[in-house]
């Protein structure tokens, strides 16, 4: 499967289309979750893991914020609403230096997440697409310059 990371000139907003709700329909509320789960695991281990809450009880409470939005956004309820209200994502990312560096290695956990689902590639490629053009908004912090 061809899940390829594009690159984006430092502040670009490209046009974001949303997965397609069979993603939703397959993995389930629990499935959705236990992706989440696997990516913010990964995220630990990786090179951008002092962006993340190290007390277990927040890193727990990351995922579960992680993963209502996920849930909400592939048209299930829409629980981060709920909980956190707007999504307003840029504005809850600028704590954090987000570099494009860092986006591909957030893409590339994802990237790992995805391939161990057990699921039809056109479905893993409808939110591959989603993250991979919407993850570059979320980039705050301009590329080292080499
Ligand atoms: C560009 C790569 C990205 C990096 C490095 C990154 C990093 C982070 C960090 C450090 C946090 C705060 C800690 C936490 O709650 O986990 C966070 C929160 C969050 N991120 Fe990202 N993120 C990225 C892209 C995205 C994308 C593309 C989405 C959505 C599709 C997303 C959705 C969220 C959500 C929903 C939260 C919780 C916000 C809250 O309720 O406060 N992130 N992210």
């Amino acid at each position: 499967m061809n899940l390829s990371i594009n690159t984006y000139q430092y502040g670009d907003r490209p046009e974001v289309t949303l997965p397609d709700r069979m993603f939703y329909k397959v993995l389930g509320e629990e499935g959705i979750r236990k992706m989440v789960s696997r990516h913010y695991d990964l995220l630990r281990e990786s090179s951008i893991q002092g962006l993340f809450p190290v007390e277990d009880e927040e890193f727990e409470l990351a995922k579960l914020r992680s993963s209502d939005f996920m849930i909400q956004i592939c048209g299930g309820p829409d629980y981060f609403n709920q909980h956190r209200g707007s999504p307003k994502l840029i504005n809850r990312h600028a704590p954090f230096s987000i570099t494009p560096e860092g986006r591909i290695v957030w893409l590339n956990c994802y990237k790992q997440a995805l391939l161990e689902l057990p699921i039809a590639e056109n479905i893993i490629l409808s939110f591959w697409n989603y993250i991979n053009v919407f993850s570059s908004w979320m980039v705050n912090t301009a590329p080292r310059i080499k």
